[in-house]
């Protein structure tokens, strides 16, 4: 066959963090001893009234197609999550059901873009951002969140990067891969700009649950944001849901009609199954997921005791999610024991993963190449492991 592919598609560079947990998991099967902090990915199983509401929906008959915005009562309990946690005032109308937030994305900015269209994603970012904005014929204009200021962008830095292009920015809240959260002082900064310059704003919001010190805010909750932002969540990770595939846009109403179209004709509709297993999550309280938070927030504690030990420069202390974003530079420009130049984080993601057995994800995957991301959503064990290989590997480095 000669006719080529989409070039759109040649743009777009496969997930490195898929990749990393990929060959980790080819290693295991070969019967390797690889400890992997690749996957963002809780540790703990389906909460049991969850898996309980999915199997009574396959018992009674709910196999079928449904609306493809999904199921009304879904999208009601939805609506009423995001008023009490959010202090958002949607109706279900502005929900749609999608397969995961990642669609939730996808769908967003097929929305919202056109050829050319510029879209500002605050760096480091959560690897799948930039990659959908070129499929979709945008252009990612990254940020950078300087490590002084917690990996977080400024106003200033905000108002700069607009143009006559810009569309829209993404707002990871808490972040992946940084684990920062933006205060309501710093979102309300944020907010102004936005406003003022007539953009869209798509806020992730996947990690709201996990924060650890102070509550949550939603951009979309500030003054003049409702009508310009696009809320994302999903189950994934505050129910432990990664392979049930459920998530929400919610949207202002012109924009959840046109996502409810696209999808109709896309993907038609997330399971019905999940859908009614993502109804049980949102009607089990919250016993589960606090419980959780608080224990990646001793996860996190003890991350941070020791590889303050093992690093020169102190990672910052993650304020939500479920990472650890260590700085590594220090260690670039050392000779591995087969003497080979570590040359940037790649290189010594690898080398970790070959000599250690420790599978992590390279900084160069989310924008900033100068540091590694630890997900220590793993047991105590695990976590315990993977700092003593890290500490071993390291130490095998020596200078050229
Ligand atoms: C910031 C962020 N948004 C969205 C997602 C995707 O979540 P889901 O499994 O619901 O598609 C992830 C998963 O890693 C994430 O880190």
């Amino acid at each position: 066959m000669t006719r080529p592919l989409s070039t759109r598609t040649q743009n777009i560079a496969a997930s490195l963090t898929v990749a990393i947990d990929t060959l980790a998991k080819q290693m295991i099967a070969e019967g390797k001893d690889v400890v992997s902090l690749g996957a963002g990915e809780p540790d703990f199983p389906t909460p049991e009234p969850i898996q309980e509401a999915a199997c009574k929906a396959i018992h009674d008959g709910k196999t079928r197609y449904t609306a493809p915005v999904g199921i009304l009562e879904v999208r009601k309990a939805v609506c009423e999550k995001l008023e009490h946690d959010n202090d958002l005032h949607f109706t279900p109308e502005q929900i749609v059901m999608t397969s995961g937030a990642k669609h939730a994305v996808f769908n967003a900015l097929a929305v919202l873009i056109n050829p050319g269209d510029e879209v500002i994603i605050p760096a480091p970012y959560w690897v799948t951002y930039p990659e959908l904005v070129k499929w979709l014929g945008g252009t990612p204009v990254f940020v950078q969140g300087s490590r002084e200021n917690d990996f977080k962008i400024t106003a200033e830095q905000l108002r700069s990067a607009c143009t006559e292009k810009t569309k829209a920015i993404l707002v990871n809240n808490p972040c992946n891969p940084t684990g920062s959260v933006y205060s309501r002082d710093e979102l309300e900064s944020l907010a102004k700009v936005i406003v003022e310059k007539d953009i869209y704003c798509i806020s992730d919001e996947v990690y709201e649950y996990f924060v650890y010190n102070g509550k949550f805010m939603s951009a979309a909750a500030l003054d003049g944001m409702a009508e310009r932002t696009i809320v994302i969540n999903g189950f994934s990770k505050s129910h432990c849901m990664t392979g049930w595939r459920i998530g929400y846009d919610a949207a202002p109403l012109p924009i959840a009609k046109v996502i409810g179209k696209i999808q109709g004709q896309a993907t038609h509709h997330p399971s019905n199954v999940a859908q009614y297993a993502a109804l049980g999550a949102l009607q089990m309280g919250m016993h589960s997921v606090n419980r959780m938070r608080d224990t990646f927030k001793k996860r996190r504690d003890y991350m941070i005791e020791r590889t303050s030990k093992i690093l020169k420069t102190p990672a910052k202390t993650p304020e939500g999610a479920f990472y650890l974003f260590a700085p590594v530079n220090d260690f670039y420009g050392k000779k591995t024991p087969s003497g080979e130049v570590i040359t940037g984080s790649i290189d010594l993601c690898r080398y970790l993963l070959e000599q250690e057995g420790l599978a992590i994800v390279p900084g160069a995957a989310f924008g900033d190449d100068s540091c590694v991301r630890f997900s220590y959503a793993a047991s105590d064990e695990t976590l315990q492991k993977a700092c003593d290989r890290f500490e071993s590997g390291l130490k095998l480095l020596c200078s050229t």
